[in-house]
């Protein structure tokens, strides 16, 4: 099967909402400084492209879960595969994601990381597919709500591929 990836939004259109999410970002922790949280590996890109427009301070962490195998659908069961390095008490937080599918990913992680007592903590996302939605997770900033449709680029892949395209795009298989 060919596989063939149509864009869907562009490394520009990106950059322009990451910059207005960055001044929202300033604005609303009033300038203090943020740990930006990411679930490796899909929001790796997202969150140093973010990182890079903010205007305040910003330290990283890193964890890694597993919801999805190399399929495209969400098992609905969440793993710790590797929890974060440093202590999130009392730091705000900003947990960044590439994209909101179910929730239940987010969902869960979002409970974990309230249960460790953050100073605050904000959810944002690239992208989200609210058609898509099992489990309602508050999200304080969305890049872009798009269709259901399975998307690759900018962090996302389709089984391990795709992270690295510059924009996102819808991937399409053909015979
Ligand atoms: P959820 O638990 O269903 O919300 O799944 C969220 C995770 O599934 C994301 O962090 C992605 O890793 C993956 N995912 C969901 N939709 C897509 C997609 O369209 N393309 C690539 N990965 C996706
Ligand atoms: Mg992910």
């Amino acid at each position: 099967m060919k596989e063939r990836v149509e864009v869907m939004i562009t490394a520009e259109a990106i950059a322009k909402r990451l910059e207005e999410i960055a001044e929202q970002v300033y604005e609303d922790f009033e300038g203090e400084q943020v740990e930006l949280v990411c679930a490796l590996k899909g929001g790796v890109t997202v969150l140093v492209e973010l990182a890079k427009k903010l205007r305040q301070p910003a330290t990283m962490n890193f964890m890694r879960v597993s919801s999805y195998g190399d399929a495209t659908e969400s098992s609905g069961h969440i793993q710790i595969i590797m929890d974060l390095e440093e202590s999130i008490e009392g730091k705000n937080v900003l947990v960044v994601e590439d994209i909101i599918d179910s929730g239940r990913t987010l969902s869960h992680l979002r409970g974990l990381l309230l249960s460790r007592e953050p100073k605050s903590l904000k959810i944002c996302t690239l992208l989200d597919k609210p058609e898509r939605r099992v489990t309602d997770v508050p999200v304080d900033y969305t890049g872009f709500t798009i269709p259901d449709a399975f998307v690759v680029g900018f962090g996302l892949d389709y089984a391990q591929r795709y992270r690295n395209l510059p924009y996102v795009g819808v991937i399409h298989f053909e015979e």
